[in-house]
């Protein structure tokens, strides 16, 4: 598949079998985390692949994770992260976005579904993963294999702003 192809094919995947992800595939998605460009390549993410019965649990106190298997918790060190000099705008949160984004579209190309996860409670979920007091939850990303009918890959056109609305040439 392209990459366009892929990008078309993913959608929010919001109940899951109880299939585990394959090993292979899972160290393939976090491969795709680890090539991922940051800021002056400073690299201030760091991941935490819950999988266990006791994470799972942990993690579902902080979010709704939809039955998932694998959530996979991106988070960054704002000290490490680069600062632009203009404004002090810290890149943290892009960086997290990028790996979350390149294992989101590895997960579709690998036949795993994922849903994106913002809405948790960063208190609840440092607790109870122990996070170590440096590393700042930006986004989990959940991945199991999809209980849900297939996402219409067109369905673009329909549930997303038009192209000219989106986009301006100056
Ligand atoms: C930054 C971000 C945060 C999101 N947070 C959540 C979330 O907490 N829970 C959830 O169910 N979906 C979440 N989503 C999924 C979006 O609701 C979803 O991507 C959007 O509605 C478009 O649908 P699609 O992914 O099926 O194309 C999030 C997506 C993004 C990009």
């Amino acid at each position: 598949m392209s990459v366009l192809d892929t990008a078309k094919a993913r959608s929010s995947v919001r109940a899951y079998t109880e299939q585990t992800v394959e090993e292979e595939k899972l160290q393939k998605i976090l491969e795709a985390a680890h090539v991922a460009p940051t800021a002056a390549n400073m690299q201030p993410v760091r991941l935490v692949v819950v999988r266990s019965k006791e994470g799972l649990l942990a993690v579902s106190k902080s979010a709704n994770i939809y039955g998932a298997t694998v959530a996979v918790v991106v988070c960054a060190d704002k000290s490490k992260a680069w600062t632009r000099p203009f404004d002090g705008m810290v890149t943290t949160d892009i960086d997290a976005t990028i790996l979350t984004d390149h294992m989101m579209l590895t997960a579709t190309d690998l036949g795993l579904g994922s849903v994106w996860i913002c809405y948790f409670n960063p208190d609840v979920l440092k607790q109870g993963l122990n996070l170590p007091r440096n590393l700042e939850p930006i986004n989990i990303l959940a991945l199991g294999y999809s209980a849900e009918p297939k996402a219409d890959k067109e369905r673009h056109s329909q549930t997303r702003i038009a192209m000219d609305e989106l986009v301006q040439y100056k």
